[in-house]
């Protein structure tokens, strides 16, 4: 709840799966209403009856591809029109690129720019689109879901990590104009999880050594309800939230 006693309404890309799943059970059992946001109906229709199943405001599952230039502004008014205005973004969604991961010399330039359109331009598009009844409102949070791959250079993660670069920096830059007018922008590295997109990447990891991805959820939500410690404008290791 807010100060004035309305819920709150988070919209979550991503969130039929792992970490976006696990973070959108975990915000509706606290009494926000979630936007649960992803490309395949089936997959996203159960997670949502698993969210509801949790207690809380019914979540509102919408299909969308968050790559999609012309689904952005459909998918923000439709947020708006059946949960109300979002005060929490959460820019999960990310695409890894062709799997097995291919050098860069060996990567297509369309398989670079997909990559882009999913975790870059699709994330500052969705951002310019919820970001702007946020400011007017003086309230919001936006979380840029990022990856130790931003900051280390793994060959075969190119495409990936050069995006959760460039998505880093423009957290960064969003929270810098935004800040004056309320919102707090901030980038989360959520630390290697148990989860389809881990598998898909490296097949070979013993699940046993990864975080589970409800564990991280639940160190995203103190991430999002402690404004002091995760401020606006930085970079911050969920793996360090999980017992503080
Ligand atoms: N797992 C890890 O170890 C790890 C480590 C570091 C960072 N991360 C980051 O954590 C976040 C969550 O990853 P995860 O491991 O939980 O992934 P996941 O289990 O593969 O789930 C990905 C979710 O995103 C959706 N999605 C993918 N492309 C989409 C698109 N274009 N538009 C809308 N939805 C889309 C998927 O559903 P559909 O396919 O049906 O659309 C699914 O719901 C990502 O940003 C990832 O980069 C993960």
């Amino acid at each position: 709840m807010t100060e004035d006693g309305k819920s709150r309404v988070a919209l979550v890309t991503g969130a039929s799966k792992g970490l976006g799943r696990a973070l959108s059970g975990e915000l509706a059992s606290r009494g926000v209403k979630v936007v649960m946001v992803a490309r395949g109906r089936a997959e996203l229709e159960l997670a949502a009856a698993e969210v509801r199943e949790r207690g809380g405001p019914a979540p509102v599952p919408l299909v969308y591809d968050v790559g999609d230039k012309a689904a952005i502004h459909p998918l923000a008014g439709l947020a708006a029109d059946l949960a109300g205005d979002v005060d929490i973004l959460v820019h999960n969604a990310s695409d890894l690129g062709p799997v097995p991961m291919p050098l860069l010399m060996d990567l297509d330039c369309e398989d670079l720019s997909r990559v882009f359109e999913v975790n870059v331009v699709g994330p500052f598009r969705l951002t310019k689109a919820v970001g702007g009844s946020m400011a007017l409102r003086k309230r919001g949070t936006i979380l840029f879901v990022s990856s130790d791959a931003a900051v280390n250079a793994y060959p075969g993660w190119g495409a990936y990590s050069s995006s959760k670069a460039a998505a880093d920096h423009l957290a960064k830059v969003f929270a810098a104009e935004l800040e004056i007018h309320g919102v707090r922008v901030l980038s989360v590295d959520p630390t290697d999880m148990d989860t389809e997109m881990h598998r898909r990447a490296l097949p070979d990891s013993d699940p046993a050594s990864l975080a589970r991805p409800e564990t991280i959820a639940k160190a995203f939500v103190k991430i999002l309800e402690d404004p002091e410690r995760a401020r606006t404008g930085s970079r911050v290791s969920a793996g360090d939230w999980v017992s503080s």
